[in-house]
Formats: structure tokens, sequence, C-alpha cells
């Protein structure tokens, strides 16, 4: 399959959604391709469409707040909205089907992916079921994101938190966001390049 003509078809929707889609896709993609590179056992036919699809259903959903609902609910008075999350799973994976269709993507490999998509987020917070490993792929990708600086500049400044509490808040995380032992050492490597002074924590980075 040839990966881009997926994500070019991905893209107007990643755009349409919440205002970091677009990037914190293509950035998971990376991710995504890093984790099978890295010998993760995963089928890259299922991951690769899985983990570009995976917030698709945000595109579908019509509510001006969405991303702070979901994403900084305790800011701009966004309640954290569980239907809103929830929807998100259930377009997602009604669009991502409908897509893979028109493109004519193997018949046997859509349910897989289909159903990567309606479950990439357990809404108890719960890690996936460690017994499909392109589940686990698409999940540590997606959670890899908040490790990188767009997300960790983004929550200082809707948090105004400093960075040696964001830092403490992400590090503290680490295991129970992410599955793979490769994931936890991604996820270290991306706040060491972080530009930030994060005080004490420095030492245990270096
Ligand atoms: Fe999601
Ligand atoms: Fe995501």
């Amino acid at each position: 399959m040839d990966f881009d003509i997926l994500w070019q078809t991905c893209k107007p929707y990643l755009e349409k959604g919440r205002p970091i889609d677009l990037a914190h896709t293509r950035i998971s993609t990376d991710f995504a391709w890093r984790l099978l590179r890295e010998g993760i056992k995963g089928d890259e036919d299922i991951v690769i469409p899985a983990i570009m699809l995976h917030d698709i259903g945000y595109s579908q959903i019509d509510d001006k707040d969405v991303y702070m609902k979901t994403t900084f609910p305790d800011k701009a008075n966004a309640q954290y909205d569980i239907h809103v999350k929830e929807l998100h799973l259930t377009e997602g994976a009604k669009l991502a089907e409908k897509i893979l269709k028109e493109l004519n993507y193997p018949a046997r490999l859509i349910p897989p992916i289909v159903e990567i998509v309606r479950t990439h987020e357990d809404l108890q917070g719960n890690k996936p079921d460690q017994s499909n490993m392109n589940r686990v792929i698409v999940s540590d990708a997606d959670k890899l994101y908040r490790y990188t600086a767009y997300n960790i500049t983004s929550g200082m400044t809707m948090h105004h938190r400093k960075s040696e509490e964001t830092f403490r808040f992400m590090f503290k995380n680490i295991d129970t966001w992410l599955c793979l032992e490769i994931s936890k050492r991604i996820a270290i490597e991306e706040l060491r390049k972080l530009p930030y002074d994060f005080g004490q924590i420095n030492k245990e980075l270096f």
C-alpha cells in the first residue's frame, strides 16, 4: 500500500478536527514507524492506517470547545466531556471504514484497523489489550506524542505550569501510559530534547 495516498486523504479531515490533530497524527505516525523499525512485531499494513486514522473522528464533531474538553479540560470552563471522547471513537471508526473502502484497501485488513480506531482510547484510562501488538503499537505511538515539545509546550501554556512541575507529571506517567520498554526509552529521549530548565530533575535525565 502506498501510505502517502492514505495520508493525503486523511489530511483534510485532520485539519478540520482539533487544532492539533494534523501535527499530532503525523508525529504519532512517525513514532509508529519507529516502533516497527525497532523490531516490535506488528503488521505495518494494519498499524500505519490505524494510527493515521485514529483521531479522524474529531472532524465529525461539531463542537467549538472539543479540544479544550478532551485535552485541557480544566481551562476555559470546558468540562471534560466523556461523550465527546466516545464520539471521536465511534465516528472515527465509521469514517475510517468508509475511507479504506473508497481507497480499495484490502478487505481483510479493514476490520482490524477499524477495531483499533474504535478502541484506541480506553475511557477509563486502562492500557490496551496486550495480546494485540498492533493495538499496543498504536496506543504507544499515540501517547508518545505527549512527550514531544509540541505537547509539553502547549501544556505549559494552557495550564501555566512551571517546567519542573510539567516534567514531573510527564515523568511520573511513563509507566502508566506506555506499554513497551522501547516506548518508555523514547519518551525519555523526547524529554531530554526539551530546552527547559527542569531544575533538580535535569540531574536524573543526563
Ligand atoms: Fe483519540
Ligand atoms: Fe491521538
